[in-house]
């Protein structure tokens, strides 16, 4: 059984049509579809992408209903990608071709972000005057930020740097968009007054004349950020390592797209961009390689209320033990539940549990269209609701079949 793509719709007021799409792909490889697709009409790409660090980057996630309610002891260490290269060209020949279909994805006033740290920073930079343009350099923003670890030889590195750049020289960004209210933080040598309407300003006169600043105007940062990283405890953190805060990306989207826009990802990890995407009513495209990316995406976004999604899958989906399915049906309806689950790989490697369904993480129930799974139903562990529904009662018709994913990212889908 060949299945593409799955659909997930949950009557998104805001579009009203699928406003996301997500790739579970190699980014070079579904290139030329992406381009096929949307070439030309993305307002803008932001990326993340491996930083050339030499590293293999684990996730530290939480396993099966005990995880999830935040027993530590059911956390475990799972691989989720590689960052080792031959060498640094082979690096930069990777990503300069990202960044040859990147402009061919973009609106002719679309905006490329590319987030890397020291590592390659250089390197990078240089990259993008080659494939862009030196003309169309709209910023380098510096993200500071304070995390543990500090070295006794060097300044410890506490930032990373993300380059903007425009399709072409004459394209504009909109700071204010992302900016802040002025504080009512005493401001040097002004004088705090009210005005009539009860607006309150601080005000300076130099040669005669007054300046007035509002304390709800707003005013745009400057190019370097202090946004915290995400500690051991934040609510948002997911458990996969690189993962940036939400802050980031909704003033890096809110100052370079408008709401409606296309915003994509290329390298989308646990899906920070799509989610923020998805807070400010802009459409989003997502591509990674990992499993445990779309995992992590999934229990993000399902963690919404509402939202259409169509999930393409490229890649093979791993061989699993097994899944054992119990069907009943009534006149108008069927039951389909979960019964059992025995992975290969997971037994060995995480917390124990007796209950094989434990190591699942998300569920569903849907029937098949073409080589379309259309989700009629689903379930999702997120932290907020541990436990999950194994049992669902959906309409009769079509072709039936479930999907599955462990919490390594082994995932399958399966007819009935
Ligand atoms: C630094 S992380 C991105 C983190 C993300 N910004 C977030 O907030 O969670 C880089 C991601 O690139 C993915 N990746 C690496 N090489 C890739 C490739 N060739 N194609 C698709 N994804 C790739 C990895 O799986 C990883 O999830």
């Amino acid at each position: 059984m060949l299945i593409k793509s799955e659909k997930i719709n949950i009557n998104n007021s805001f579009f009203g049509s699928l406003p996301g799409e997500f790739y579970l792909a190699d980014t070079l490889e579904i290139m030329p579809e992406l381009i096929e697709k949307h070439a030309g009409k993305v307002k803008l790409v932001y990326f993340d992408p491996p930083f050339m660090t030499g590293r293999e980057f684990d996730a530290n996630m939480p396993v099966g209903e005990k995880g999830f309610a935040g027993n530590r002891q059911y956390f475990a260490k799972i691989p989720s990608y590689s960052d080792q290269w031959e060498s640094r060209e082979a690096y930069l020949e990777f990503l300069g071709k990202v960044l040859e279909g990147t402009k061919e994805l973009l609106t002719d006033d679309g905006v490329v972000c590319v987030h890397v740290d020291r590592h390659a920073s250089a390197y990078v930079r240089i990259l993008l005057d080659k494939v862009f343009g030196e003309n169309c350099f709209i910023n380098e923003i510096i993200w500071h930020y304070h995390s543990g670890g500090s070295s006794k030889h060097s300044f410890p590195a506490k930032h990373d740097n993300i380059y903007i750049y425009g399709k072409k020289s004459n394209v504009k960004i909109n700071p204010a968009a992302a900016g802040k209210a002025r504080t009512d933080k005493k401001q040097n040598h002004m004088k705090k007054n009210v005005d009539v309407d009860g607006r309150v300003y601080f005000s300076i006169k130099s040669n005669g004349k007054e300046y007035k600043y509002y304390e709800d105007d707003i005013v745009s940062f400057d190019d370097v950020w202090d946004i915290p990283h995400l500690q051991q405890k934040h609510p948002e953190r997911t458990g996969f390592g690189t993962q940036k805060p939400l802050e980031l990306l909704d003033r890096i989207i809110k100052s370079c797209s408008r709401e409606g826009d296309i915003v994509c990802d290329l390298f989308a990890g646990s899906g920070t961009t799509l989610i923020s995407a998805f807070n400010n009513n802009r459409r989003f495209i997502g591509v990674d390689k990992a499993a445990l990316s779309l995992l992590t995406f999934r229990r993000r976004l399902t963690a919404k209320s509402t939202f259409d999604v169509e999930i393409f899958h490229t890649s093979k989906p791993n061989d699993m033990a097994g899944i054992s399915i119990q069907k009943a049906e009534s006149e108008n309806h069927v039951t389909i539940s979960f019964e059992a689950y025995r992975a290969l790989d997971v037994e060995s490697t995480l917390p124990k549990y007796s209950d094989g369904l434990q190591y699942l993480n998300y569920v569903s129930v849907g029937r098949i269209e073409g080589e379309t799974f259309i989700t009629e139903a689903y379930s999702v562990r997120t932290p907020g609701k541990p436990a999950l529904k194994c049992d669902f009662t959906v309409e009769k018709g079509g072709k039936k079949a479930v999907y599955f994913c462990d919490c390594l990212g082994n995932h399958r889908f399966v007819e009935i």
